[in-house]
């Protein structure tokens, strides 16, 4: 009788015992996968464990696409700001890199906006000035090694950006770019041309003549559009793409609105981040909007104070007349056409109350 008590005593403790070795197994269990289970529990009773996770699959300029990691969680297209921005390689000394990509034009279109901003990803580098080196015969007799001399230092990671915004109309860029580096991204800006015209008769005095020179009268007398005038061939998209396009595939070269570069500058960097293959880093934080200017200004992370282009950007345009505006749009329309035909999408590009 005693004996069968104490066998019945036994068993339950060993059946107790074995409940809280299985429950704390399960806890075990639990917490090692709190990743992918209820987010936050592990963590509180760990602690923040972040720091030991394996740092994210990025290479060279955050590339992301070249290592394969099928279990990584999707990175969030606006990260908190990053504790740590930018970490060099170990050993290395910065040096000066041919630039990875380049922004080719077009002149007046959002070129300097666009440089600027992505001068705020840590990954990347830009060169101070524009260098005008492949549509430049005196920087092109210079040599390579000239070009190179000119670039910021860099580490092996970064990505080096130059632009110069008449690249992209001369006809020895494309095949130059081409022989420098097959792989090179390019980056084009382009504008209502219309637009974009007008933002170059800005520069103009307001009572010059000059502020007209795009129209003259024909021999009949009448006014028209002058037509070898060289701000109009600029925006006349569709020519120098195709020349482009004989050097370099379409996926190879980003072309953007700069009217969206303007209104949306959030995400039309985020695009071209993701087009460069960059960590997306930059986002909501990096801009601000200066009402009384009219535009964003950046907030590189290193402060919180507000960086505005200088006031050679955002000119007030000339007002033209109906009857010009009209004249301007219908020249410009066929090669608009045939330009978004050739690139496979579309800009809204038509007469707006504001130019
Ligand atoms: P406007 O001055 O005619 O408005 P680029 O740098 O290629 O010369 O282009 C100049 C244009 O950049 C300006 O033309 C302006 O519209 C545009 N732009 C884009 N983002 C801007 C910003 N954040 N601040 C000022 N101008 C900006």
């Amino acid at each position: 009788m005693i004996s069968t008590v104490l066998t019945s005593r036994k068993s339950k403790a060993i059946a107790v015992w074995c409940g809280i070795l299985l429950l704390v197994l399960c806890l075990h269990v639990y917490m090692s996968y709190q990743d992918v289970g209820v987010p936050g529990i592990g963590r509180r009773l760990y602690g923040d464990n972040s720091q030991f996770r394996d740092p994210p699959p990025y290479n060279q300029y955050g590339n992301a696409k070249t290592i394969k990691r099928p279990t990584e969680p999707k990175q969030p297209s606006t990260p908190a700001v990053p504790q740590k921005l930018y970490t060099p390689p170990d050993n290395e000394e910065k040096k000066q890199r041919f630039p990875r990509a380049l922004i080719v034009g077009t002149g007046k279109c959002g070129t300097r906006a666009l440089i600027d901003y992505l001068n705020m990803h840590p990954y990347v580098v830009t060169a101070k000035r524009e260098m005008h080196f492949f549509d430049r015969d005196e920087n092109w007799s210079r040599g390579v090694n000239w070009y190179k001399s000119q670039m910021p230092y860099s580490y092996s990671d970064q990505m080096t950006i130059e632009k110069s915004p008449s690249y992209v109309e001369h006809p020895r860029t494309p095949s130059a770019v081409k022989q420098m580096d097959k792989d090179m991204f390019i980056l084009w800006v382009v504008k209502d041309p219309v637009v974009r015209l007008m933002s170059v008769m800005a520069l103009q005095d307001e009572n010059s003549n000059l502020r007209h020179a795009y129209l003259e009268y024909g021999r009949d007398g009448k006014l028209g559009i002058r037509k070898d005038y060289y701000p109009l061939w600029r925006g006349e998209y569709v020519i120098h793409l195709r020349r482009w396009l004989r050097y370099f595939p379409l996926s190879q070269i980003h072309v953007l609105d700069g009217t969206d570069l303007v209104k949306d500058p959030i995400t039309q960097i985020q695009n071209v981040e993701s087009f460069l293959q960059l960590q997306p880093l930059l986002g909501p934080r990096n801009f601000y909007y200066n009402a009384s200017k009219g535009f964003y200004c950046m907030v590189p992370f290193s402060t919180t104070t507000p960086q505005c282009l200088g006031s050679s950007k955002g000119r007030k345009h000339p007002v033209i007349n109906e009857t010009v505006k009209t004249m301007l749009y219908d020249f410009f329309r066929p090669y608009n056409e045939q330009f978004f035909k050739l690139l496979g999408k579309r800009f809204n590009w038509e007469p707006k109350d504001r130019i």
